[in-house]
């Protein structure tokens, strides 16, 4: 680590968007606060940025705040109940999430884009570099990336976003980066980015996923930002002008990410994160393989 490159602590994790994909089931409840087996997605999000050594989070949530805030609050009530009960293996699990992190919050008012979501956290997260978490995008914790990340950024400065091989037919779902190689296995620089490209148009592959670690130029460039696809604020097309010039923020890199991800917000795939999971689990996944097998062998 240099001087010029300071470490980073604090990380931000945007909450606020509709989650249509996934109604009526997100209509009183953000889709971060589904449960994937019996822990909410956003717990695993917040304990991916503890694993990297970032407890200082702010979350970034709209409409239905509440479950949200009062997951990561102390329940005294709960608590009590628990002990009284003197069942102390749940008791530990209810002060788990409250345990976890530092955590802050900051209302977003109207969902305008992930873009502005971040912009909302430029008071809290001043002049520092610090990281981006999507809080409906699940990375499996065997599989670490934005320690990874933060690295990258340490070493070279600039922001990093991660990065992920799809199938051309699926690049129109993502944001895509046009890449260099750099000579380190895994890390590559990125000159180019376009929100959901037409497949024709698309400059590579390279999906960009939810993690990212920002340089704190990028505010004053959402500032400037006005809507972009979908009439909203885009972080890619400040990524992009990130990209274009290196004398606003530094470079920008990717680490491409091989490992195992969900997008909690995408029901199919949410469906698999929850199935895949529940059978890795010490305490389910005995019973629930083996019915699982049942079913596919004699019910399918
Ligand atoms: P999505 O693109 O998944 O949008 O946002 P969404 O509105 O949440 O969900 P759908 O597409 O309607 O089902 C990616 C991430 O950015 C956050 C979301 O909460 C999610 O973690 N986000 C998006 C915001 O915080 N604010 C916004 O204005 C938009």
């Amino acid at each position: 680590m240099s001087e010029s490159h300071p470490r980073i602590s604090k990380a931000v994790i945007p909450a606020a968007g509709l989650g249509t994909r996934f109604l009526p089931a997100t209509k009183a409840t953000p889709k971060e606060m589904l449960p994937v087996v019996d822990k909410p997605a956003i717990q695993y999000v917040v304990e991916e940025a503890v694993g990297a050594g970032l407890s200082d989070v702010l979350m970034v949530t709209g409409r239905n705040k509440r479950p949200l805030e009062d997951h990561f609050d102390r329940n005294y009530e709960l608590e009590e109940a628990l002990s009284r009960k003197g069942d102390a293996a749940r008791l530990a699990r209810v002060q788990e999430s409250s345990d976890l992190a530092t955590m802050h919050y900051v209302r977003q008012g109207d969902p305008r884009g992930l873009g502005h979501a971040v912009l909302c956290a430029a008071p809290h997260v001043g002049e520092q570099p610090f990281a981006v978490l999507l809080g409906d995008d699940l990375i499996d914790p065997r599989d670490p990336l934005l320690s990874r990340m933060v690295d990258v950024r340490e070493r070279a400065g600039g922001s990093v976003v991660a990065l992920m091989e799809v199938e051309p037919s699926q690049v129109h779902l993502y944001g895509c980066a046009a890449v260099e190689a750099t000579g380190e296995d895994g890390v590559v620089r990125v000159t180019g980015l376009v929100e959901k490209p037409d497949p024709a148009e698309a400059p590579s592959n390279y999906a960009i996923i939810g993690r990212y670690v920002l340089d704190p130029a990028v505010f004053g460039i959402l500032r400037e930002t006005g809507p972009g696809r979908g009439g909203e604020i885009q972080l890619t097309d400040a990524l992009e002008t990130l990209a274009a010039d290196e004398a606003i923020g530094g470079p920008v890199h990717g680490v491409v990410f091989k490992g195992r991800r969900y997008d909690t917000g995408d029901r199919g795939d949410y469906l698999r994160a929850i199935v895949r999971l529940a059978c890795e689990r010490e305490d389910l996944g005995p019973d629930f393989r083996a019915w699982l097998r049942r079913y596919v062998t004699e019910e399918m």
